[in-house]
């Protein structure tokens, strides 16, 4: 091909979008029009373009969107499959457009659209790289949020303060807009685990951002439910970790290990119940507790460690099979290592926590090939 030949100035072409909205969305349906209409609405003088992020929704939020998309060419979808997560789904949005201007917000209207057009106005003016939605300085606001939850969320806040060094109010904030450029900066240091994805950005940038905060007040959802769960406070956790010790050793090798040391836990309950309590043969308990302890340390890991490549249906015996398999193999390294060592005239305990530990990391790199696989 020729070279030189753009910026291509067809006038049937639509201009390229100077800001790319990118909305997360699961079951997501009845919200969907209504923001890209309240976004059309709010940047009536902006090339804008709104990136919907879509995890193979069940209520077929990605067929909605294509429908919009139809219609206005400003709507675009990113449609996963076989993936959960918010701040991946808000990572892979960003990176599907060229926009020199990436905004993060929820599909759901919580956020208030009608800010979009001053964090934009800030960011152009080009002093600071990021621009927060915030719900803590003066005029922002928590809607009706329980006690419980504002009490609960300013706790996490304050954790978050201490880990990112850039000073963000609201670091929590899940509507944000930011240069690029900025954003990266941080790429290469990203953890994607989890809900959080601004903490994350501002936790790995290289240098403390230049922010503004601009307040809003969060609005109540009306149509379909809120994707945060019980589960959603390990997800916090492991980010938080992974901030902490990342570098270190790798942040599922954590929840791996945290798993293990809890199915631990109930293998000797179950041994010393059935042996000591029921009175079976040593032999039979162990096999008992075993067989209890494995299974229960892979629906743990595939809810907790691979929550987001969770696995289910078929997948989900097949993936049984397979990690008994592999915690078999790791159960005979781990006793032939440890008689090895014994035999070397390595002290007793010495030897019995080496068998352990390479078990567990045999265990966690088979299961991430055969079981967990991408
Ligand atoms: N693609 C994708 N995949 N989207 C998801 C997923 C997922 O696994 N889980 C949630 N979402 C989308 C939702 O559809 C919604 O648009 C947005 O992410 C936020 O999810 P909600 O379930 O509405 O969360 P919330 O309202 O409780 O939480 C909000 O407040 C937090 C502040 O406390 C969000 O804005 C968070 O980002 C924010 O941190
Ligand atoms: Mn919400």
């Amino acid at each position: 091909m020729k070279r030189g030949r753009f910026p291509i100035t067809d006038p049937i072409l639509p201009q390229p979008a100077e800001l790319a909205i990118v909305v997360p969305a699961y079951n997501e349906i009845d919200n969907v029009p209504l923001l890209v209409e309240a976004v059309a609405t709010a940047l009536p003088d902006v090339r804008w373009e709104i990136m919907f992020v879509d995890d193979d929704s069940p209520d077929g939020t990605a067929a909605r969107v294509r429908e919009l998309a139809l219609g206005d060419h400003r709507v675009r979808i990113v449609h996963r499959v076989g993936r959960r997560g918010l701040s991946s789904a808000c990572v892979e949005g960003i990176m599907a457009t060229a926009a020199p201007y990436v905004a993060v917000m929820d599909a759901d209207l919580q956020h208030d659209e009608r800010l979009l057009g001053r964090m934009l106005a800030t960011l152009r003016d080009g002093n600071v790289d990021l621009v927060v939605g915030s719900r803590y300085c003066a005029g922002g606001g928590l809607g009706d949020w329980t006690k419980g939850r504002v009490a609960a969320s300013r706790l996490a806040t304050r954790m978050a303060v201490m880990l990112t060094r850039t000073p963000i109010g609201d670091p929590m904030s899940g509507f944000f807009m930011m240069t690029r450029t900025a954003f990266e900066r941080s790429l290469p240091k990203l953890s994607t685990v989890g809900f959080k994805i601004l903490l994350d950005i501002a936790a790995s940038a290289p240098a403390p951002l230049r922010v503004a905060e601009l307040p809003y007040v969060f609005r109540c959802r009306q149509f379909g439910d809120s994707k945060l769960d019980a589960l959603v406070l390990w997800e916090y956790l492991q980010l938080i970790l992974d901030k902490a010790f990342g570098r270190v050793v790798p942040i599922r090798f954590i929840g791996f290990g945290l798993v293990g040391a809890m199915g631990l836990a109930i293998h000797f309950l179950i041994l010393s119940t059935l042996y000591l309590g029921v009175g079976l043969s040593f032999g039979a308990s162990q096999l008992a507790a075993t067989v209890v302890a494995i299974s229960n340390n892979f629906f743990l890991n595939n809810l907790l460690t691979y929550r987001d490549q969770r696995l289910r249906g078929p997948a989900l015996i097949r993936g049984w099979l397979t990690f008994n398999l592999v915690c078999a193999t790791g159960a005979i390294a781990n006793i032939g290592i440890a008689e090895w060592l014994f035999v070397q005239h390595t002290y007793w305990m010495l030897s019995a926590v080496a068998g352990v530990l390479i078990s567990v990391v045999w265990n966690y790199a088979m299961s991430s090939l055969f079981t967990w696989r991408k």
